[in-house]
């Protein structure tokens, strides 16, 4: 049986994201510091810009990711059919939120399992990395992506948001070793995403040493998970430890620069306060793969259905298109070559 914590932690994510006001106050993604050179003379066609790519092997229409949020519970469910309907018909990936709760009670498996709606989509499964320390192994990685069929596993490294919750597990010593054997053996590439702070240098050397596939950096700068425990917080003293760090983290643009140096070779997903596809070129342009976004897609299904969610992603590809022809990147290879610049 789930634990009544793991599912009332899930519901009280969603609640808290949708009602209350969880972001960062005065630390930014540092996106807004870029800014790319404006082409009068792009020489391109815009009906040819390209946004398509291949990533893990499966094609996207559009170089987005539907961050991973959430499962367990019945209204988790209707989100996630919700938000994978639209990843299949716009072409985009998605991750499902940690499945602990469908590991301790697989009668919930139904509440992560999207294949029918989204038959062709890039799915990732999730867990959380710390998990590895309490039980979890090569068998429960391998029982989340088949539960839900998925292309890769992501593993969360949430340290600090287990640090400030009450019920938090805070042994995340020794995990590198237990990361590199799971990379080894599991079928399927594993990825290590942050969910809001951002990686270091360091820590993605360490991660690309120990054989992880892709880095999603979530970084800092739009939900801030120190701001979301801080509302479900049982006492003052928690309440007041959790908002001491609202302003904690790496910021989304910094993060990414640090993993592209520390592992060149590695995708890596950009994702942490992305609000619209300039957003989106600029982390293409300072070395990622596609850019996730989570708080936004939830808002969107939550208030709009399928609809909604593929009015965000069309906005921003829109967004996404046009900034690419300002910039004179016809695709998204030139992107990545296209320079970034602080000044004039
Ligand atoms: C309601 C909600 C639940 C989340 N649950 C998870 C989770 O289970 N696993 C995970 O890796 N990240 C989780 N995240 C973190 C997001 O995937 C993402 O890294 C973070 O919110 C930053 O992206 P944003 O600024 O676009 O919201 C969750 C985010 C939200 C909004």
């Amino acid at each position: 049986m789930t634990s009544p914590t793991t599912e009332k932690r899930k519901a009280d994510h969603i609640r808290i994201n949708l009602e209350e006001d969880v972001f960062f106050k005065k630390l930014t993604s540092g996106l807004e510091k870029f800014f790319f050179m404006h082409q009068a003379v792009p020489e391109i066609n815009l009906a040819e810009v390209d946004t398509s790519l291949e990533l893990l092997g499966k094609p996207l229409q559009r170089p987005l990711l539907i961050s991973s949020m959430t499962g367990g519970t019945a209204e988790a469910r209707h989100i996630n059919r919700t938000l994978a309907e639209a990843a299949q018909i716009t072409g985009m990936a998605m991750g499902l939120g940690s499945m602990r709760a469908a590991l301790e009670d697989p009668s919930l498996a139904y509440t992560y399992q999207v294949r029918d709606v989204a038959p062709d989509i890039l799915l990732f499964a999730n867990l959380g990395a710390v998990q590895l320390n309490y039980g979890y192994g090569l068998d429960q990685c391998q029982r989340a992506v088949a539960m839900i069929e998925a292309d890769a596993l992501i593993l969360h490294f949430n340290a600090l948001q287990e640090a400030v919750q009450p019920e938090g597990d805070g042994d995340f010593s020794g995990l590198l070793g237990k990361i590199e054997s799971i990379c080894r053996q599991l079928p399927v590439p594993v990825i290590a995403k942050e969910v809001g702070w951002g990686f270091s240098k360091e820590a993605a050397c360490q991660l690309a040493e120990a054989g992880i596939a892709a880095i999603d950096v979530a970084g800092a700068g739009g939900t801030s998970w120190s701001q979301v425990e801080m509302f479900r917080a049982p006492t003052k003293r928690h309440a007041r430890v959790a908002g001491a760090f609202i302003d904690w983290g790496i910021p989304t643009a910094v993060s990414i620069q640090y993993c592209h140096q520390a592992a060149p070779g590695l995708p890596i997903f950009a994702s942490g306060g992305i609000n619209n596809g300039i957003d989106v070129a600029k982390c293409i342009a300072l070395g990622a793969s596609v850019a996730g976004l989570a708080g936004h897609f939830l808002r969107a299904a939550d208030s709009d259905g399928v609809d909604g969610v593929i009015e965000l992603a069309e906005t921003i590809t829109d967004e996404l298109r046009i900034a690419m022809f300002s910039a004179g990147a016809v695709n998204l290879a030139a992107l990545t070559k296209t320079a970034l610049h602080t000044e004039f």
